[in-house]
């Protein structure tokens, strides 16, 4: 089945979602695609609820882009979930996170993994604890053949952090004598990112109004294409993603180039 059969069967698609839908190129579609899932507190605000209450509302939209990243030519989706900033929250707030965190992956794990999913985690998941850190690392290790989608979730992640982390491993190679100062260079480093495996995001989107990166993929988003919505993540869903690709097929990416 072709890939617009596909979607048409799914989601029924109103005539504005239809027209945007129907002008995208699906030979031209990013391969990754990272987003930072901004607005939860605003959304729930807006409801007059409390912010927890976006949180939870949130995790439907990673649900529905993951399931629609799945028939669609995008390769890899990153969700920027929780910074190593982050826990300058209130305790109540980071410990809701955690159990949400905890909690969906219980819930979806199984139906993800019968879609085709694979699931990873970039970021220091040894700070979230034992619980946690065993969750998602089996997650990680039931759905390793899985081709479909890989759905990269950046928990406690910290771009510096990651250089950090990669420029210290180097040190150390070069120190103990194991790696030549002259074999250092990008796709070296790139290759030692919690993202070394994955292609850069060639889109990089970020909900909720602010135009700001808050320490993702610093390295890795040297030629995205950002993508800003004023849309709350929670009112995140297949149209806002068809407008994303839609605006990114656009764009005229030069490299530094003249074309
Ligand atoms: C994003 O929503 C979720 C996380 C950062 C965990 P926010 O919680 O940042 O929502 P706002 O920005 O306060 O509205
Ligand atoms: C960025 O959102 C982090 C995540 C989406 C997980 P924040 O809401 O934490 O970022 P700032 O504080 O507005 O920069
Ligand atoms: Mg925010």
């Amino acid at each position: 089945m072709s890939i617009e059969a596909k979607i048409r069967k799914d989601l029924q698609l109103n005539e504005y979602e239809e027209t945007i839908f129907s002008k995208i190129d699906w030979k031209n579609c990013p391969k990754h695609i990272a987003i930072i899932m901004d607005g939860n507190g605003r959304w729930a605000k807006s409801q007059g609820k409390p912010r927890t209450y976006g949180h939870k509302k949130g995790v439907d939209s990673i649900h529905s882009i993951v399931e629609l990243c799945g028939k669609i030519p995008v390769e890899y989706v990153t969700f920027y979930a929780f910074s190593t900033e982050n826990w300058k929250r209130t305790e109540s707030e980071v410990s809701m996170l955690l159990g949400l965190f905890s909690s969906s992956l219980k819930k979806y794990l199984n139906q993800l993994s019968d879609q085709g999913v694979r699931i990873n985690v970039i970021g220091d998941l040894s700070k979230m604890g034992p619980k946690i850190q065993k969750e998602f690392l089996d997650a990680n290790e039931k759905t390793k053949s899985n081709t479909k989608i890989c759905m990269n979730l950046a928990l406690n992640y910290s771009g510096r952090a990651d250089l950090t982390r990669v420029t210290k491993e180097i040190a150390l190679e070069v120190s103990s004598g194991k790696l030549d100062l002259e074999k250092i260079n990008e796709d070296y480093i790139s290759q030692k990112l919690y993202t070394g495996f994955m292609p850069e995001p060639e889109l990089m989107i970020r909900t909720s109004g602010e135009n700001r990166l808050s320490n993702f993929m610093l390295w890795e988003n040297a030629y995205s294409e950002f993508y800003f919505t004023d849309v709350h993540w929670p009112d995140f869903r297949e149209v806002h993603l068809f407008e994303a690709i839609l605006e990114y097929q656009n764009r005229n990416r030069k490299f530094g180039g003249l074309c």
